[in-house]
Formats: structure tokens, sequence, C-alpha cells
């Protein structure tokens, strides 16, 4: 056993006594969109803000890396695993509904599963993001947007904790976003949020929902393993559009490809493996950049 078995094997065995879920050795690929993965060390469950914060302490205490996995929707995990924490928010997945029209959920509520049950409670605003794979706290971290949709304007509070300064509430002007990133990270993760939203009829919302999915569906692979869009939008121009207009649509390095649909997406039929991934990724890049003189910069996270 070596150093960091050592203090893993002390991290789980005070996750044990404080109650807190864990597994240890457990393959990633069941939680990520992409199937793809090796195991971690130890993947931790927690189901409140405060055994987050026991959590992050004892990472802290014995210097581990430590890593935040969501719905795994935006995320490449290398075929031979990573090593340490990764701190899986599955559970914190509780959603309460305020009058009129506020709403507060965990970070790991699943985004389209909220979406749907606002639209069913007449809470109209978060409609165009049905389609948007990630969990709550993916959407927020990652400032994932579609068709217009963005989480900013409708988020009021964000409780974080953060590995140094543990448990806090955010208001709204003490967090920003950016382009596909925000105030959140492995710094400050994000437990939950309050989010405020417009009354209207559940008809004319789920009208509106319905409508955002077949649109998605018409021009985005759905029900495929991918990781959403794999490269950030260079300014002006889409990245999908310019790897599509090089050619590229159908290319691939092993059992994974370019989508057929949208040129930002890689796809597989559940045979490829991350490192087919990560070789069709550099492949795009080199013929992108020697074909447009553009360097695609990745979107998508990657662990390795
Ligand atoms: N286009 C092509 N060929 C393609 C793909 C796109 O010609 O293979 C053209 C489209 O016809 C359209 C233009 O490029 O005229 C823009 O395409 P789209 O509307 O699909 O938008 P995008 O810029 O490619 C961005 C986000 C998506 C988001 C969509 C819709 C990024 C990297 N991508 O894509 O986000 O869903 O807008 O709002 O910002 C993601 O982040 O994972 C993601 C999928």
């Amino acid at each position: 056993m070596n150093e960091l078995d050592r203090k893993l094997a002390r991290i789980a065995e005070a996750l044990s006594g404080e109650g807190i879920v864990f597994r240890q050795n457990e393959p990633l690929a069941r939680y990520t969109t992409m199937g793809l993965g090796g195991p971690v060390d130890l993947l931790v469950q927690p189901a409140s803000a405060a055994q987050v914060e026991t959590a992050l302490a004892l990472v802290r205490e014995h210097h581990v890396p430590l890593r935040v996995l969501g719905a795994g929707s935006n995320l490449l995990v290398s075929d031979a695993g990573v090593r340490g924490v990764i701190l899986h928010t599955a559970s914190l997945n509780q959603v309460e509904l305020l009058q009129p029209g506020t709403l507060i959920a965990g970070a790991g509520v699943h985004f389209p599963a909220l979406v749907r049950r606002a639209a069913q409670q007449g809470l109209r605003g978060l409609e165009p993001g049905v389609g948007i794979p990630g969990s709550l706290g993916g959407v927020l971290t990652m400032n994932a947007g579609a068709y217009q949709f963005a989480i900013g304007p409708l988020v009021e509070e964000v409780e974080v904790v953060s590995p140094d300064r543990g448990h806090m509430v955010l208001r709204r002007g003490e967090f920003d976003f950016r382009y596909r990133a925000s105030s959140f990270g492995a710094d400050l993760i994000v437990a939950g949020a309050t989010l405020s939203l417009q009354r209207d009829e559940p008809e004319a919302i789920k009208a509106d929902m319905d409508a955002h999915m077949r649109f998605r569906k018409e021009t985005q692979p759905v029900g495929v393993k991918s990781a959403g869009c794999i490269f950030k939008n260079p300014a002006g121009e889409s990245a999908g559009r310019l790897i599509d207009s090089v050619g590229l649509k159908g290319i691939r390095v092993g059992a994974a490809r370019i989508s057929e649909v949208h040129a930002n997406f890689i796809v597989h039929d559940g045979t490829a493996s991350a490192a087919d991934v990560l070789g069709l990724i550099a492949t795009v890049q080199e013929q992108v950049f020697s074909k447009t003189s553009v360097q695609l910069e990745r979107e998508v996270m990657t662990w390795q």
C-alpha cells in the first residue's frame, strides 16, 4: 500500500463513521453520458450540504486529489480511470417549490427532470433548457445553455461549499456567469440553488418545452452516447459549422465518430474507448487548424 492508498483508506473509514455513502474502486462509465471511463478510488455520495462539508474536510485533511461529478454529461474519463476522491452530487436531489414562482433544488437534480417538474407546477423560464442533459450543479458550474436559454438570470441564490471556507449561501451579485464558465468549480462546489420563475399555464409551458425538445432532436444527436459539444465555439463562429465545412462529419478513430447530425458532437455505439475519443479530438483539432488556422479549444472536461 502506498501513501495515497493509506490516506484513502483513512478517508473511507472516517466516511463510514460519519454515515456518508461511498463506493470504492468504482467504474465511472456508468456515471457518464459517454459511457466511458475506468475506476476511481472513492466515489463519495453525500446527501446534504453538511455531508459535503464533512467529506471536503477529510479530503483537505489528507491532501488527496478531489473532483466533482454531476450527471457526467460534459465529461470524458480516461480508460485508466482517476486516482483520489470524486464527490458525486446525485443524492443532493431534493426539490422544493415555494410560492410564488420560487424553486429550490439540490445540485444533483437532473436538469431535464427539473424543467419538467417546473412546467407541471406552472413555472415558466427553464423550458428552453429541457434538452440539457446535466445536473443542476453542472448547469450552474458550466453555465450550460441552449437556444438563447441561460440559467444566470433565473438564479437568486446558490448554496455552495468551499473546501477552505465551508458552507455559504451566495446571493445574486456575489457570483457571475461567462460563456461556458462561472464562479463555481472545485473550490466553490454547488450544493443547491434557488431559482426565480414566472407563473403561467402548465399546458402552455409544456407546449413550448416539447417544441424545444423537438427542435433539439432535429439539430443534435439525441439518444446516443455523447458528451454534448466537444469544442467551444470560436468567437463569432460555430465549431460545429466549422468542422462540417472542412468535411469531417462521419470521420472515425476506432469506434468514435463525428456525428452526421451536428459536427461538434462525438458519438459512439457503446464500443469506443476513451482513447478513441481523445484521438478523434486531436485529429479534428489538427485538420481544422491545417485548413482554417483556427485552433479549436475543448469544451468537454477530461479527467485522466
Ligand atoms: N451547423 C452546421 N453543421 C453542423 C452543425 C451546425 O452547418 O454540423 C450550423 C447550423 O446549421 C447553424 C450554425 O451552424 O446555422 C449554428 O449551429 P447550432 O445552432 O447548432 O449552434 P452551435 O453554435 O453549433 C451552440 C452550443 C450548443 C447549444 C446550441 C444551441 C457551444 C459549443 N455549442 O451550438 O451547446 O446546444 O448552440 O443553442 O456553445 C454544448 O455546449 O454541449 C452544446 C451542445
